[in-house]
Protein backbone atom coordinates (compact mmCIF):
# COMPACT_ATOMS: atom_id res chain seq x y z
CA UNK A 1 0.00 0.00 0.00
CA UNK A 2 1.71 3.55 -0.96
CA UNK A 3 1.54 5.19 2.51
CA UNK A 4 -0.95 8.79 2.03
CA UNK A 5 0.57 11.88 2.73
CA UNK A 6 -0.17 13.71 6.15
CA UNK A 7 -0.65 16.83 7.19
CA UNK A 8 -1.55 18.23 11.21
CA UNK A 9 -2.96 21.26 11.83
CA UNK A 10 -1.88 22.41 15.11
CA UNK A 11 0.95 21.31 16.90
CA UNK A 12 -0.11 21.08 20.60
CA UNK A 13 0.51 17.64 22.48
CA UNK A 14 -1.91 15.69 20.46
CA UNK A 15 -0.67 17.38 17.26
CA UNK A 16 2.36 17.26 17.42
CA UNK A 17 3.03 13.34 18.92
CA UNK A 18 0.14 12.52 16.05
CA UNK A 19 2.48 14.04 13.74
CA UNK A 20 5.99 12.80 15.20
CA UNK A 21 4.21 9.07 15.70
CA UNK A 22 3.32 8.96 11.88
CA UNK A 23 6.75 10.96 10.33
CA UNK A 24 8.73 7.87 13.10
CA UNK A 25 6.96 4.98 11.23
CA UNK A 26 7.91 6.73 7.95
CA UNK A 27 5.02 8.90 6.82
CA UNK A 28 5.28 11.96 5.06
CA UNK A 29 4.23 14.75 7.40
CA UNK A 30 3.44 18.22 7.05
CA UNK A 31 3.01 19.84 10.63
CA UNK A 32 0.96 23.47 10.74
CA UNK A 33 0.96 26.02 13.01
CA UNK A 34 0.06 29.43 13.29
CA UNK A 35 2.85 29.78 15.70
CA UNK A 36 5.97 31.01 14.13
CA UNK A 37 7.87 29.64 17.26
CA UNK A 38 6.89 26.49 18.03
CA UNK A 39 7.50 25.56 14.15
CA UNK A 40 11.15 27.04 13.75
CA UNK A 41 11.72 24.79 17.09
CA UNK A 42 10.15 21.61 15.64
CA UNK A 43 12.00 22.36 12.25
CA UNK A 44 15.16 22.41 14.74
CA UNK A 45 14.08 19.11 15.88
CA UNK A 46 13.02 20.42 19.24
CA UNK A 47 9.72 19.39 21.13
CA UNK A 48 8.48 23.09 22.14
CA UNK A 49 7.13 20.75 25.36
CA UNK A 50 8.83 18.90 28.16
CA UNK A 51 7.68 15.18 27.43
CA UNK A 52 9.46 11.75 27.31
CA UNK A 53 10.42 10.37 23.85
CA UNK A 54 9.64 13.11 21.89
CA UNK A 55 12.82 14.63 20.99
CA UNK A 56 14.94 11.80 19.69
CA UNK A 57 11.74 10.72 17.24
CA UNK A 58 11.18 14.50 16.58
CA UNK A 59 15.16 15.26 15.40
CA UNK A 60 15.54 11.72 13.32
CA UNK A 61 12.47 12.80 11.93
CA UNK A 62 13.23 16.05 10.62
CA UNK A 63 16.64 14.73 9.77
CA UNK A 64 15.43 11.60 7.69
CA UNK A 65 13.02 14.55 5.88
CA UNK A 66 10.02 13.01 7.35
CA UNK A 67 8.30 15.60 8.94
CA UNK A 68 8.68 19.19 8.59
CA UNK A 69 7.16 21.99 10.20
CA UNK A 70 5.15 24.78 8.32
CA UNK A 71 3.95 28.12 9.32
CA UNK A 72 0.23 29.21 9.09
CA UNK A 73 -0.12 28.32 5.06
CA UNK A 74 -3.06 25.37 5.33
CA UNK A 75 -3.81 26.22 1.34
CA UNK A 76 -0.25 24.40 0.40
CA UNK A 77 -0.52 21.72 3.02
CA UNK A 78 -3.83 20.41 1.89
CA UNK A 79 -2.36 20.25 -1.78
CA UNK A 80 0.33 18.43 -0.68
CA UNK A 81 -1.15 16.25 1.51
CA UNK A 82 -4.12 13.39 1.21
CA UNK A 83 -5.14 13.39 4.86
CA UNK A 84 -5.48 16.07 7.27
CA UNK A 85 -5.67 15.42 11.52
CA UNK A 86 -6.72 18.90 13.11
CA UNK A 87 -5.17 19.09 16.63
CA UNK A 88 -6.02 22.83 17.40
CA UNK A 89 -6.98 23.54 21.10
CA UNK A 90 -10.39 23.73 22.04
CA UNK A 91 -10.69 26.03 25.55
CA UNK A 92 -13.14 27.08 27.97
CA UNK A 93 -15.50 29.79 27.43
CA UNK A 94 -15.89 32.02 31.33
CA UNK A 95 -19.06 29.97 31.28
CA UNK A 96 -17.21 26.49 31.12
CA UNK A 97 -19.13 25.74 27.64
CA UNK A 98 -16.47 24.92 24.64
CA UNK A 99 -14.78 27.61 22.40
CA UNK A 100 -15.19 26.07 19.17
CA UNK A 101 -13.00 29.82 17.71
CA UNK A 102 -9.75 27.51 16.69
CA UNK A 103 -11.75 24.73 15.34
CA UNK A 104 -14.02 27.20 12.76
CA UNK A 105 -10.91 28.78 11.92
CA UNK A 106 -8.98 25.57 10.41
CA UNK A 107 -12.59 24.40 9.10
CA UNK A 108 -12.39 27.33 7.32
CA UNK A 109 -9.00 27.12 5.64
CA UNK A 110 -9.32 23.81 4.92
CA UNK A 111 -12.59 24.24 3.23
CA UNK A 112 -11.03 27.03 1.33
CA UNK A 113 -8.03 24.83 0.48
CA UNK A 114 -10.69 21.89 -0.71
CA UNK A 115 -12.32 24.22 -3.51
CA UNK A 116 -8.48 24.41 -5.33
CA UNK A 117 -7.86 20.49 -4.94
CA UNK A 118 -9.24 18.00 -7.44
CA UNK A 119 -8.29 14.86 -5.47
CA UNK A 120 -10.11 13.16 -2.47
CA UNK A 121 -8.68 14.44 0.48
CA UNK A 122 -10.02 13.37 4.34
CA UNK A 123 -10.28 15.81 7.30
CA UNK A 124 -10.28 14.46 10.70
CA UNK A 125 -11.23 16.22 13.96
CA UNK A 126 -8.78 15.14 16.66
CA UNK A 127 -9.39 17.88 18.88
CA UNK A 128 -11.91 17.23 21.97
CA UNK A 129 -15.12 19.16 20.52
CA UNK A 130 -18.45 18.50 22.04
CA UNK A 131 -21.22 15.86 20.34
CA UNK A 132 -22.84 17.35 17.52
CA UNK A 133 -19.86 19.54 16.51
CA UNK A 134 -18.06 17.86 13.80
CA UNK A 135 -21.82 17.12 12.13
CA UNK A 136 -23.04 20.48 12.54
CA UNK A 137 -20.01 23.13 12.35
CA UNK A 138 -17.44 21.43 10.55
CA UNK A 139 -19.24 19.85 7.91
CA UNK A 140 -21.43 22.68 6.89
CA UNK A 141 -18.10 25.16 6.93
CA UNK A 142 -16.23 22.64 4.54
CA UNK A 143 -19.13 22.95 2.52
CA UNK A 144 -19.45 26.11 2.25
CA UNK A 145 -16.00 27.35 1.74
CA UNK A 146 -15.12 24.52 -0.83
CA UNK A 147 -18.41 24.79 -2.53
CA UNK A 148 -18.03 20.61 -2.64
CA UNK A 149 -20.14 18.25 -0.81
CA UNK A 150 -19.17 16.21 1.77
CA UNK A 151 -18.92 11.95 2.14
CA UNK A 152 -18.21 12.58 -2.81
CA UNK A 153 -15.88 15.10 -3.08
CA UNK A 154 -14.16 15.26 0.24
CA UNK A 155 -13.97 13.02 3.00
CA UNK A 156 -14.48 13.86 7.16
CA UNK A 157 -13.95 11.68 9.89
CA UNK A 158 -13.87 12.18 14.40
CA UNK A 159 -11.12 10.51 15.78
CA UNK A 160 -10.33 11.51 19.09
CA UNK A 161 -7.09 11.05 21.62
CA UNK A 162 -6.15 9.88 24.42
CA UNK A 163 -2.86 10.75 25.51
CA UNK A 164 -1.83 11.86 28.93
CA UNK A 165 0.73 14.17 29.24
CA UNK A 166 4.04 12.88 30.61
CA UNK A 167 3.49 9.46 28.03
CA UNK A 168 2.12 11.19 25.32
CA UNK A 169 4.13 9.98 22.94
CA UNK A 170 4.10 6.10 24.28
CA UNK A 171 0.25 6.91 24.51
CA UNK A 172 0.33 7.56 20.93
CA UNK A 173 2.34 4.52 19.42
CA UNK A 174 0.45 1.88 22.42
CA UNK A 175 -3.26 3.06 22.20
CA UNK A 176 -5.44 1.06 23.43
CA UNK A 177 -8.19 1.88 21.39
CA UNK A 178 -8.39 3.41 18.07
CA UNK A 179 -11.94 5.19 17.65
CA UNK A 180 -13.54 6.29 13.90
CA UNK A 181 -16.26 8.11 13.76
CA UNK A 182 -17.06 8.80 9.95
CA UNK A 183 -19.53 10.75 8.02
CA UNK A 184 -18.95 8.09 4.89
CA UNK A 185 -17.86 4.71 4.83
CA UNK A 186 -15.03 5.50 2.84
CA UNK A 187 -13.40 8.10 4.65
CA UNK A 188 -13.92 5.53 7.85
CA UNK A 189 -12.22 2.82 5.43
CA UNK A 190 -9.36 5.43 4.69
CA UNK A 191 -8.39 5.84 8.87
CA UNK A 192 -9.20 1.77 9.37
CA UNK A 193 -6.66 1.16 6.76
CA UNK A 194 -4.11 4.05 7.60
CA UNK A 195 -4.20 2.79 11.51
CA UNK A 196 -3.67 -1.01 10.65
CA UNK A 197 -0.72 -0.02 8.97
CA UNK A 198 0.51 2.14 11.74
CA UNK A 199 0.75 -0.73 14.54
CA UNK A 200 0.81 -3.46 11.79
CA UNK A 201 0.56 -6.36 14.37
CA UNK A 202 -0.19 -4.63 17.38
CA UNK A 203 -3.51 -2.72 15.91
CA UNK A 204 -5.42 -2.45 18.91
CA UNK A 205 -9.49 -2.77 18.78
CA UNK A 206 -10.81 -0.10 16.51
CA UNK A 207 -14.08 1.00 17.19
CA UNK A 208 -16.10 2.46 14.32
CA UNK A 209 -19.15 4.59 14.73
CA UNK A 210 -20.52 7.69 14.17
CA UNK A 211 -19.62 11.41 13.74
CA UNK A 212 -20.83 12.67 17.44
CA UNK A 213 -20.76 8.92 19.34
CA UNK A 214 -16.67 9.64 18.28
CA UNK A 215 -17.04 12.44 20.09
CA UNK A 216 -18.81 11.64 23.44
CA UNK A 217 -16.51 8.84 23.68
CA UNK A 218 -13.65 11.09 24.49
CA UNK A 219 -15.71 13.05 27.45
CA UNK A 220 -17.24 9.98 28.86
CA UNK A 221 -13.84 8.61 28.92
CA UNK A 222 -12.56 11.65 30.62
CA UNK A 223 -15.72 12.08 32.96
CA UNK A 224 -15.57 8.94 33.67
CA UNK A 225 -11.58 9.25 35.27
CA UNK A 226 -12.45 12.23 36.76
CA UNK A 227 -15.84 10.34 38.64
CA UNK A 228 -13.69 7.67 39.99
CA UNK A 229 -10.85 10.44 41.38
CA UNK A 230 -14.21 12.59 42.93
CA UNK A 231 -15.67 9.25 43.85
CA UNK A 232 -12.44 8.11 45.64
CA UNK A 233 -11.45 11.31 46.82
CA UNK A 234 -15.02 11.62 48.90
CA UNK A 235 -14.27 8.26 50.43
CA UNK A 236 -11.07 9.52 51.55
CA UNK A 237 -13.41 12.54 53.56
CA UNK A 238 -15.36 9.87 55.14
CA UNK A 239 -12.43 8.19 56.35
CA UNK A 240 -11.01 10.99 57.95
CA UNK A 241 -14.59 11.10 59.97
CA UNK A 242 -13.89 7.16 60.84
CA UNK A 243 -10.46 6.50 63.81
CA UNK A 244 -8.44 4.03 62.41
CA UNK A 245 -9.88 4.13 58.72
CA UNK A 246 -7.55 4.55 55.88
CA UNK A 247 -8.55 5.46 52.14
CA UNK A 248 -5.39 4.02 50.67
CA UNK A 249 -6.10 0.26 52.02
CA UNK A 250 -10.09 0.69 50.57
CA UNK A 251 -8.80 1.76 47.38
CA UNK A 252 -6.23 -0.99 46.86
CA UNK A 253 -9.09 -3.46 48.04
CA UNK A 254 -11.90 -2.04 45.77
CA UNK A 255 -9.04 -2.21 43.06
CA UNK A 256 -8.85 -6.10 43.41
CA UNK A 257 -12.24 -6.09 42.24
CA UNK A 258 -11.95 -7.17 38.39
CA UNK A 259 -15.49 -5.26 37.92
CA UNK A 260 -13.65 -1.71 39.50
CA UNK A 261 -9.90 -2.15 38.40
CA UNK A 262 -7.30 -0.12 40.65
CA UNK A 263 -6.15 2.94 38.60
CA UNK A 264 -7.48 6.15 38.86
CA UNK A 265 -8.56 5.15 42.61
CA UNK A 266 -5.44 7.61 44.27
CA UNK A 267 -7.43 10.24 46.66
CA UNK A 268 -5.47 13.11 46.64
CA UNK A 269 -5.71 17.09 46.32
CA UNK A 270 -7.85 16.90 43.14
CA UNK A 271 -7.57 16.46 39.76
CA UNK A 272 -5.76 19.22 37.43
CA UNK A 273 -4.04 19.69 33.80
CA UNK A 274 -5.50 20.70 30.51
CA UNK A 275 -8.19 18.25 30.21
CA UNK A 276 -10.36 16.45 32.77
CA UNK A 277 -11.46 20.41 34.39
CA UNK A 278 -11.67 21.41 31.03
CA UNK A 279 -14.00 18.34 29.08
CA UNK A 280 -16.11 17.90 32.40
CA UNK A 281 -17.28 21.14 32.31
CA UNK A 282 -17.80 20.87 28.31
CA UNK A 283 -19.71 18.45 28.55
CA UNK A 284 -21.87 19.41 31.53
CA UNK A 285 -23.06 23.01 29.48
CA UNK A 286 -23.20 20.80 26.40
CA UNK A 287 -25.94 18.29 28.23
CA UNK A 288 -27.52 21.30 29.97
CA UNK A 289 -27.64 22.61 26.45
CA UNK A 290 -29.53 19.52 25.01
CA UNK A 291 -31.75 19.83 28.23
CA UNK A 292 -30.79 16.98 30.20
CA UNK A 293 -29.43 18.26 33.89
CA UNK A 294 -26.37 16.05 34.34
CA UNK A 295 -26.17 16.58 38.50
CA UNK A 296 -23.35 13.52 38.93
CA UNK A 297 -20.92 15.17 36.65
CA UNK A 298 -21.97 18.59 38.82
CA UNK A 299 -21.07 16.97 41.86
CA UNK A 300 -17.72 15.85 40.65
CA UNK A 301 -17.09 19.34 39.54
CA UNK A 302 -18.41 20.45 43.06
CA UNK A 303 -15.82 17.89 45.05
CA UNK A 304 -12.84 18.88 42.71
CA UNK A 305 -13.36 22.76 43.62
CA UNK A 306 -13.56 21.72 47.33
CA UNK A 307 -10.92 18.76 47.86
CA UNK A 308 -7.82 21.56 47.53
CA UNK A 309 -8.94 23.61 50.35
CA UNK A 310 -8.88 21.02 52.19
CA UNK A 311 -4.96 21.55 52.51
CA UNK A 312 -5.88 24.95 53.87
CA UNK A 313 -7.86 24.00 56.03
CA UNK A 314 -5.32 21.30 57.37
CA UNK A 315 -2.70 23.98 58.18
CA UNK A 316 -5.35 25.86 60.25
CA UNK A 317 -6.67 22.91 62.48
CA UNK A 318 -3.13 22.58 63.19
CA UNK A 319 -1.73 25.93 63.68
CA UNK A 320 -4.95 28.23 64.77
CA UNK A 321 -4.70 31.34 62.51
CA UNK A 322 -2.23 31.54 59.12
CA UNK A 323 -2.08 35.46 59.06
CA UNK A 324 2.09 35.58 59.56
CA UNK A 325 2.74 31.73 59.23
CA UNK A 326 5.72 30.26 56.61
CA UNK A 327 3.68 27.35 54.77
CA UNK A 328 6.28 25.41 52.19
CA UNK A 329 4.80 24.10 49.07
CA UNK A 330 5.78 20.85 47.55
CA UNK A 331 4.46 20.65 44.24
CA UNK A 332 3.42 22.82 41.79
CA UNK A 333 2.82 21.24 38.71
CA UNK A 334 -0.96 19.86 37.90
CA UNK A 335 0.98 15.66 38.09
CA UNK A 336 4.26 14.48 38.60
CA UNK A 337 7.19 14.46 35.74
CA UNK A 338 5.40 17.77 33.64
CA UNK A 339 6.29 21.35 33.79
CA UNK A 340 2.16 22.24 33.10
CA UNK A 341 0.11 24.19 35.95
CA UNK A 342 -2.77 24.08 34.01
CA UNK A 343 -5.42 24.39 36.63
CA UNK A 344 -2.68 22.86 38.90
CA UNK A 345 -4.73 22.00 42.46
CA UNK A 346 -2.03 24.32 44.13
CA UNK A 347 -3.49 27.21 42.53
CA UNK A 348 -6.60 27.59 44.62
CA UNK A 349 -4.51 26.57 47.63
CA UNK A 350 -1.91 29.16 47.43
CA UNK A 351 -4.00 31.61 47.08
CA UNK A 352 -6.59 30.60 49.71
CA UNK A 353 -3.04 30.69 51.70
CA UNK A 354 -2.53 34.11 50.83
CA UNK A 355 -5.94 35.61 51.65
CA UNK A 356 -5.24 34.43 54.98
CA UNK A 357 -1.78 36.19 55.19
CA UNK A 358 0.36 33.17 55.31
CA UNK A 359 3.89 33.90 53.70
CA UNK A 360 4.27 31.08 50.99
CA UNK A 361 7.68 29.67 49.80
CA UNK A 362 7.41 26.95 46.83
CA UNK A 363 9.65 24.21 45.37
CA UNK A 364 9.12 22.32 41.94
CA UNK A 365 11.46 19.92 40.28
CA UNK A 366 10.62 21.93 37.05
CA UNK A 367 7.38 23.77 36.90
CA UNK A 368 9.16 26.79 38.83
CA UNK A 369 9.34 29.31 35.93
CA UNK A 370 5.68 28.25 34.76
CA UNK A 371 4.92 28.95 38.99
CA UNK A 372 6.53 32.54 38.56
CA UNK A 373 4.17 33.82 35.60
CA UNK A 374 1.50 33.34 37.93
CA UNK A 375 2.27 34.68 41.26
CA UNK A 376 5.05 36.54 40.60
CA UNK A 377 6.68 38.09 43.31
CA UNK A 378 3.35 36.79 46.31
CA UNK A 379 5.23 33.97 46.77
CA UNK A 380 8.75 33.10 47.39
CA UNK A 381 10.71 30.12 45.25
CA UNK A 382 13.03 27.59 46.98
CA UNK A 383 15.89 25.96 44.99
CA UNK A 384 15.23 22.80 46.37
CA UNK A 385 12.61 20.78 48.79
CA UNK A 386 15.36 21.14 51.88
CA UNK A 387 15.47 24.63 51.39
CA UNK A 388 11.71 25.19 50.83
CA UNK A 389 11.43 23.45 54.33
CA UNK A 390 13.83 26.09 55.99
CA UNK A 391 11.90 27.86 58.99
CA UNK A 392 8.43 26.48 57.65
CA UNK A 393 5.84 26.14 60.04
CA UNK A 394 3.97 24.00 57.86
CA UNK A 395 4.63 21.72 55.16
CA UNK A 396 2.02 20.63 52.25
CA UNK A 397 2.87 18.00 49.76
CA UNK A 398 0.45 19.01 46.37
CA UNK A 399 2.20 16.84 43.79
CA UNK A 400 3.73 13.40 44.33
CA UNK A 401 7.18 13.90 42.40
CA UNK A 402 9.28 11.07 42.81
CA UNK A 403 12.09 13.03 44.25
CA UNK A 404 9.84 13.92 47.45
CA UNK A 405 9.52 9.96 48.00
CA UNK A 406 13.24 10.06 49.57
CA UNK A 407 12.30 12.39 51.91
CA UNK A 408 12.58 11.60 55.64
CA UNK A 409 11.03 12.55 58.84
CA UNK A 410 14.38 13.79 59.53
CA UNK A 411 14.49 15.94 56.79
CA UNK A 412 11.14 17.57 58.03
CA UNK A 413 12.15 17.88 61.75
CA UNK A 414 15.55 19.24 61.06
CA UNK A 415 14.74 21.96 58.61
CA UNK A 416 11.25 23.32 59.65
CA UNK A 417 10.58 25.47 62.53
CA UNK A 418 7.06 23.17 63.94
CA UNK A 419 7.25 20.14 61.76
CA UNK A 420 3.56 19.32 60.78
CA UNK A 421 3.48 18.00 57.66
CA UNK A 422 0.47 17.69 55.24
CA UNK A 423 0.56 14.73 53.38
CA UNK A 424 -2.50 16.01 50.34
CA UNK A 425 -1.26 13.08 47.89
CA UNK A 426 -0.53 10.28 50.72
CA UNK A 427 3.50 10.09 49.62
CA UNK A 428 4.45 8.78 52.91
CA UNK A 429 3.67 6.26 55.04
CA UNK A 430 1.87 7.12 58.13
CA UNK A 431 3.27 4.52 60.57
CA UNK A 432 7.32 6.12 59.81
CA UNK A 433 5.94 9.98 60.34
CA UNK A 434 3.38 9.76 62.39
CA UNK A 435 5.62 9.06 66.03
CA UNK A 436 8.17 11.76 64.72
CA UNK A 437 6.37 14.92 64.04
CA UNK A 438 2.48 16.22 63.52
CA UNK A 439 1.14 14.52 60.24
CA UNK A 440 -1.59 14.82 58.73
CA UNK A 441 -2.76 12.87 55.75
CA UNK A 442 -5.79 12.94 53.78
CA UNK A 443 -8.09 10.20 53.93
CA UNK A 444 -6.69 9.20 57.13
CA UNK A 445 -8.89 8.51 60.49
CA UNK A 446 -7.56 10.61 62.90
C1 LIG B 1 -6.04 12.95 30.96
C2 LIG B 1 -6.50 11.55 30.49
O1 LIG B 1 -5.88 10.54 31.31
C3 LIG B 1 -6.17 11.34 29.03
O2 LIG B 1 -6.68 10.09 28.58
C4 LIG B 1 -6.81 12.48 28.20
O3 LIG B 1 -6.48 12.34 26.85
C5 LIG B 1 -6.31 13.82 28.73
O4 LIG B 1 -6.61 13.94 30.13
P1 LIG B 1 -3.72 14.05 31.73
O5 LIG B 1 -4.50 15.31 31.94
O6 LIG B 1 -2.42 14.10 31.02
O7 LIG B 1 -4.61 12.98 30.91
O8 LIG B 1 -3.41 13.45 33.19
P2 LIG B 1 -3.83 12.21 34.09
O9 LIG B 1 -2.64 11.38 34.34
O10 LIG B 1 -5.04 11.54 33.58
O11 LIG B 1 -4.17 12.98 35.47
C6 LIG B 1 -5.13 14.02 35.53
C7 LIG B 1 -5.26 14.56 36.94
O12 LIG B 1 -5.88 13.61 37.78
C8 LIG B 1 -3.93 14.92 37.64
O13 LIG B 1 -4.09 16.15 38.31
C9 LIG B 1 -3.72 13.80 38.63
O14 LIG B 1 -2.98 14.19 39.76
C10 LIG B 1 -5.16 13.44 39.00
N1 LIG B 1 -5.32 12.05 39.47
C11 LIG B 1 -5.12 11.01 38.61
C12 LIG B 1 -5.71 11.81 40.78
O15 LIG B 1 -5.92 12.73 41.58
N2 LIG B 1 -5.89 10.51 41.19
C13 LIG B 1 -5.70 9.45 40.35
O16 LIG B 1 -5.90 8.30 40.79
C14 LIG B 1 -5.30 9.71 39.02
Amino acid sequence: MKKPRISVIGVGYVGLCTAVGLASKGYSVLACDVDEQKISKINQGIPPFHEPGLQEKLSESIKKGNLKGVVGQTDQVIEETDLTFVAVGTPSKPDGSIDLKYIESAACNIGKALKQKDSYHVTIIKSTVVPGTTQNIVKPLLEKESKKTCGVDFGLCMNPEFLRQGSAFQDTLNADRVVIGAYDKQSGDTLEDLYKDFYSAHTPPIIRTTLSTAELIKYASNAMLATKISFINTIANICEQIPGADVKVVATAMGLDKRIGPLFLDAGLGYGGSCFPKDVKALIACSKKLGYDPELLDSVEQVNKTQPLKAVKFCKEQLGKLEGKNIAILGLAFKPDTDDMREARVIPIINQLLKEGANVTAYDPVAMPIAKTIFDNKISYATSALKCLKNADSCIIVTEWEEFKKLTPEDFTKNMKQPILIDGRRMFNPETFKTKMQFVALGLGK
